[in-house]
């Protein structure tokens, strides 16, 4: 059994073989005709100069206006990483190089996932264990405590001008470059959190600092994703959650594919450096949780600091905590609380609320053939 491996019985070890996190594809091509230049680094480990090594090609006309058109938000449009297919919006390109190029520091802790997987409720622990439990700091808004990595080709600085959030901002709208440098030049031990899979991530990161994966259920998270892209201006979808769920199986939305996302994490979950948590198990025994975080983190906690972080950390809580509930998006137009709110349902197994025979037929079809085995390791499907 793998030493790291999980004790609640939340996946099975043995399907698959543990492959080494150096097994991953790495160098593919370089492109020839993308729009990076991109910077070159100098790897902290070995003094070699590495350099974004995908190419970033532009979908078809065809579906990168259908892009545009469902999802208000993506100004820019669409791009996708390749060979390994990642989708963002195409402002992601003068993006790829600088967070592949970002110093990480040996005291900084990410938090990675794919979104909808549990990620703020996980930033807030890690947040509080890094900090001594200092609840009086954790009033902060969570954006400025934990900055997110790549929020420049999340947030397109088009979206500040638009009516209805232009008028309401209480800030300058966002300048490109900005938010990589406010994580850059945030205070140590940085807390940082990503939805960037590994490989698009510094190479160095893993054998440099510590990180926390956090994973989900794709069928709870394609729901959650779905009103996450509703709620957010920046995201601008307005169809319905059948159309979602093909964009999503079809993996035309940010961050997908979702299988080989969560692979990439898999494969490196024997690396000490990482810790592999997902969200049911967050769900199913929150305090063993806390404890298996903070014992990866080396931080001590007594009965008293853990009854009282189990009980911040409570969904009911979260809710009305202004610092992660995203109110303050709210007061400036860039999220829409009727969407069910930042914190919304906070269940698993909501989805079948929401698919019908088909969709759950589709999505085990999708579930087999892109999960190569993988899903197996999970109790989910
Ligand atoms: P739902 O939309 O299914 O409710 P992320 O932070 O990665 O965007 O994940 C958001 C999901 O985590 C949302 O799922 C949200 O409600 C859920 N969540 C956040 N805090 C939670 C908590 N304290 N308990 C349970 N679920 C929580």
């Amino acid at each position: 059994m793998g030493r790291k491996g999980p004790t609640t019985g939340h996946w099975r070890f043995g399907c698959l073989g543990v492959s080494s996190f150096a097994d991953t594809p790495l160098l593919v091509q370089i492109a020839g005709d993308r729009k990076v230049l991109g910077l070159r680094r100098t790897s902290q480990k070995c003094g070699m100069t590495e350099k974004f090594p995908y190419t970033l090609e532009t979908p078809k006309k065809e579906e990168n206006d259908l892009i545009k058109k469902e999802f208000t938000g993506h100004l820019s449009g669409a791009v996708r990483v390749q060979p390994t297919g990642y989708f963002f919006q195409d402002i992601y390109r003068d993006c790829a190089d600088p967070i592949y190029s970002f110093s990480v520091k040996k005291t900084d802790v990410f938090v990675a996932s794919y979104p909808k997987c549990g990620t703020t409720w996980t930033q807030e622990m890690v947040w509080l264990l890094m900090h001594d439990f200092d609840y009086e700091g954790a009033k902060v808004e969570l954006d400025s405590r934990f900055p997110f990595l790549e929020a420049d080709h999340v947030l397109d600085p088009g979206v500040f001008k638009m009516p209805g959030i232009c008028e309401k901002l209480t800030f300058p709208p966002p300048q490109p470059g900005q938010y990589l440098a406010a994580a850059a030049n945030a205070s140590s031990p940085r807390t940082i959190k990503t939805h960037m899979p590994f490989s698009l991530l510094p190479p160095s990161l893993l054998d440099t600092c510590k990180v926390v994966y956090v994973a989900r259920d794709p069928r709870d998270v394609v729901v959650s994703y779905y009103h996450h892209h509703r709620m957010w201006t920046s995201h601008g979808y307005r169809g319905d959650f059948k159309n979602f769920f093909d964009f999503f199986v079809n993996e035309q939305v940010m961050w997908s594919p979702f299988w080989s996302h969560l692979r990439e994490a898999w494969e490196r979950r024997q690396h000490p450096n990482l810790l592999f948590v997902t969200y049911e198990q967050l769900k199913a025994d929150l305090s063993s949780t806390i404890k298996k975080v903070a014992s990866f983190l080396g931080k001590q906690v007594t009965s008293d600091q853990l009854e009282k972080l189990s009980s911040h950390l409570h969904i009911d809580s979260m809710k009305n905590n202004q610092a992660v509930n995203g109110s303050n998006n709210a007061a400036i137009g860039l999220l829409d609380l009727k969407e069910g709110g930042f914190i919304r349902k906070g269940k698993s197994g909501g989805w079948r609320d929401y698919f019908d025979a088909e969709m759950t037929e589709r999505f085990a079809k999708w579930t087999k053939e892109k999960g190569c085995g993988l899903e197996k390791e999970f109790k989910w499907i």
